[in-house]
């Protein structure tokens, strides 16, 4: 199966001021460290509409991955769409075009999306990360957890009848639990800050690796689609 071939086969920081005369004794305060989280930035993020997020998102600094990108990818599709495919973060491509899965792994997942009748257009797609990682290492905890508070708007504004978490980091993350891929796949679960549904699938780079485990990529595709169906009758 190539990769256009997916055809259907069967806080804020609270610090009290010193009193006076303490003040004067007191030596400089302590800067505070680059990626100590910066959650007061949040508090007005829940309120944002999309081109509130979208400027915020843009001028992200809250961490170190602000130094190394071309742009931040936002996300892209239908703003009310039914299906979200959350990825892991941008790569190189992906980088250089501001939006998400258009490289190799990118073109998997369409034809992927295509084989349960899916046109990118028609479902939204974001990543846990809005920023390279150097390298295409694997995103830090602090950087998933800075940056979820973007995805969870996006989530929110969104209102998806399912999420599609695409490998094993994206699936880790909004999940909260460190529990293997294998063990994820093949369940109904509900996105950790919200009740919405979420099922779990392979990575499309990963499947590039390992064509072998497209088989049970498809199993899961149905499984959506399925699933889908099933939520959009029940309203
Ligand atoms: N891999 C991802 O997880 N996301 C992208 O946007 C591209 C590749």
């Amino acid at each position: 199966m190539g990769i256009d071939v997916w055809v259907p086969r069967l806080q804020e920081d609270v610090e009290e001021s010193p009193p006076v005369e303490a003040a004067m004794v007191q030596p400089e305060p302590v800067a505070r460290q680059p990626d100590s989280p910066k959650v007061d930035q949040a508090s007005d993020i829940d309120q944002m509409d999309w081109s509130a997020l979208r400027a915020r998102v843009s001028t992200c600094s809250l961490c170190e991955l602000q130094q190394g990108r071309t742009q931040t990818v936002f996300g892209v599709g239908n703003q009310q769409a039914d299906l979200l495919v959350i990825g892991e973060a941008p790569g190189a491509e992906e980088d250089r075009q501001g939006e998400p899965f258009v490289g190799r792994a990118g073109q998997l997942l369409t034809a992927m999306l295509k084989a349960i009748h899916l046109s990118r257009q028609e479902v939204y797609i974001a990543n846990i990360l809005k920023c390279r990682p150097p390298d295409n290492r694997d995103p830090r905890p602090e950087e998933a957890a800075l940056c979820s508070q973007y995805l969870k708007r996006q989530i929110e504004l969104i209102q998806p009848r399912l999420i599609l978490a695409v490998g094993r980091i994206a699936a880790q993350r909004l999940l909260q639990t460190d529990q293997s891929l294998s063990k994820m796949r093949g369940q109904l679960h509900e996105y950790s800050l919200t009740s919405i549904p979420l099922i779990v699938t392979y990575h499309p780079a990963y499947l590039l690796r390992t064509p072998l485990d497209k088989r049970k990529a498809w199993q899961d595709l149905l499984f959506a689609q399925n699933t889908l169906g099933n939520l959009s009758e029940a309203g």
